[in-house]
């Protein structure tokens, strides 16, 4: 069946197309393919703007199917297209040609996180980049900086409608961030120098699921609750993306501070719901992120959030409630162990604590080698050497180093194609090591705490996994 679009020209034209994925070349080019019969049926030839709808309106520029594709009816697109209009691979997308206006002003935010990295001249970059592609307000748009991705939310733009940017846009970049923007689901592969911390979460959390037999078969109990816990920008959130992506399980997350920013004063609500619709949803993983912001030791004034005894009881009740076969696990992160209320870390609670620590060179290098991958750079350039120069550096910091020795090597020069060991060498002034060795030391004590706390240590089944 056909559903019609909101039209301005009278035009109805379109055809319900099959979304299939593009090749890697072709992310971020802002183009999809079509057939030649799929172009004539709607009236475009290659490099015309194309409408696309799911749950959602975007366009794009119309781009020959590759030669091998055999069938008529897809249209493929890159990952972030297929964000755009709300679409998965298989799903179906109605297709038109579209009328767009030349874009006036195109406004772009980015992530907190990356703001730092904004400076003088950036504006004209990201413009270069953004040259001749399609954007309707609320996409999302990656610019490609020497092979970083960086993504940015298409906040406003005039005329409304779909735009095209040309040489006349004002790109303008706002100083507004958006929440944090994920340009592709996180694999394990994207976490570097924490391959054990990876395989004790996955028997503790995917096996569970995967395989209850196991367990039952021999009397285990599967743990309900991991806790993460370590300094800050170490991995804990990008673990549970990963485990997200990859356990095969549902997944819903809460940042802590969410419960009561989101929900004022129906905090305890909220839980309660979140727990309905992971039992709703099983198997499922339950992540509570930052979570001593929920659950903080009672009496503890959080920020300014008043932490109700209510929520953290309704949590506690929620925990205790969880039957052993429900299939749900709860997976928690903190950098503040110590500002847990300690009930939550009782047997039968989170009882499973997973201690992620700095990484060491090993895993520095690991960490460089995974956000350079896709940078190019000059034969100067020694990850060994960096890793052995950034000792008290998180994973965190060695991302936004990469970043900012990108940074530096556009400031050299606008057209610059690789980066450099000057250009790190610049970087390592500015981002500076955040973990010290008091937070080394108080996780270190805290790790004998967690010694007493843990539970028995359940046999190896890893090779189930
Ligand atoms: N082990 C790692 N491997 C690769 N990248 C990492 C690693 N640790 C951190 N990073 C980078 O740093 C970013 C921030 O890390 P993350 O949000 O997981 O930190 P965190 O441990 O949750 O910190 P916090 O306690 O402040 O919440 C990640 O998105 C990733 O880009
Ligand atoms: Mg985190």
């Amino acid at each position: 069946m056909v559903r019609s679009l909101s039209d301005e020209t009278g035009e109805k034209r379109e055809i319900s197309l099959r979304v299939a994925e593009t090749k890697q070349k072709d992310y971020g080019r802002g183009k999809v393919r079509l057939s030649a019969s799929a172009m004539e049926a709607i009236g475009v030839e290659v490099g015309d703007v194309v409408e696309l709808f799911a749950k959602r309106r975007s366009a794009s520029i119309a781009w020959p199917a590759y030669i091998e594709d055999q069938e008529d009816d897809l249209v493929r697109m890159d990952p972030l297209t297929r964000q755009n209009i709300g679409a998965s691979i298989g799903d179906k997308v109605l297709v038109r040609k579209a009328t767009y206006k030349r874009a006036e002003v195109v406004k772009l935010a980015v992530s907190a996180s990356m703001q730092g990295s904004i400076q003088e001249g950036f504006q004209a970059y990201v413009k270069k980049k953004l040259f001749d592609f399609v954007v309707v307000q609320g996409d999302k748009v990656a610019v490609t900086l020497l092979g970083q991705p960086m993504m940015f939310v298409v906040v406003y733009v005039r005329p409304s409608g779909i735009v095209k940017i040309d040489d006349d846009t004002q790109v303008l970049i706002s100083d507004k961030p958006v929440e944090e923007l994920e340009q592709r689901p996180i694999t394990y592969d994207d976490i570097g120098g924490l391959d054990d911390v990876i395989l004790r979460v996955r028997e503790m959390i995917e096996l569970p699921m995967k395989h209850p037999e196991l367990f039952r078969r021999l009397g285990i109990e599967p743990p309900k609750g991991v806790l993460l816990y370590g300094p800050p920008g170490v991995g804990k959130t990008l673990l549970a993306k990963a485990v997200a992506t990859e356990s095969e399980a549902n997944f819903i997350s809460i940042k802590g501070p969410e419960i009561y920013s989101k929900w004022v004063g129906e905090s305890e609500r909220a839980i309660r719901s979140i727990f309905r619709k992971a039992r709703q949803s099983a198997p499922c993983v339950v992540f509570l992120d930052e979570v001593e912001s929920i659950a903080p030791i009672r009496g503890l004034a959080y920020g300014d959030s008043r932490v109700s005894e209510n929520v953290i009881s309704q949590l506690l009740t929620e925990l205790d409630g969880m039957e052993e076969l429900e299939n749900i696990v709860v997976l928690a992160a903190t950098n503040r162990p110590d500002m847990l209320d300690p009930a939550l870390l009782r047997p039968g609670r989170l009882d499973m604590l997973v201690y992620i620590p700095p990484p060491d060179l090993q895993a520095r290098k690991e960490i460089l080698r995974i956000h350079t991958s896709r940078m190019p750079l000059t034969e100067d350039v020694s990850l060994d050497d960096l890793a052995s120069k950034t000792e008290g550096y998180s994973g965190a910091d060695l991302e936004e180093l990469v970043r900012e020795a990108g940074m530096e090597a556009l400031k050299r020069d606008r057209n610059a194609s690789k980066v450099t060991l000057q250009d790190f060498e610049r970087a390592l002034g500015a981002v500076k090591p955040s973990i010290t060795d008091d937070m080394v030391r108080f996780y270190a004590e805290w790790n004998e705490k967690a010694k007493k706390l843990r539970r028995v240590e359940k046999p190896e089944l890893l090779g189930w996994i």
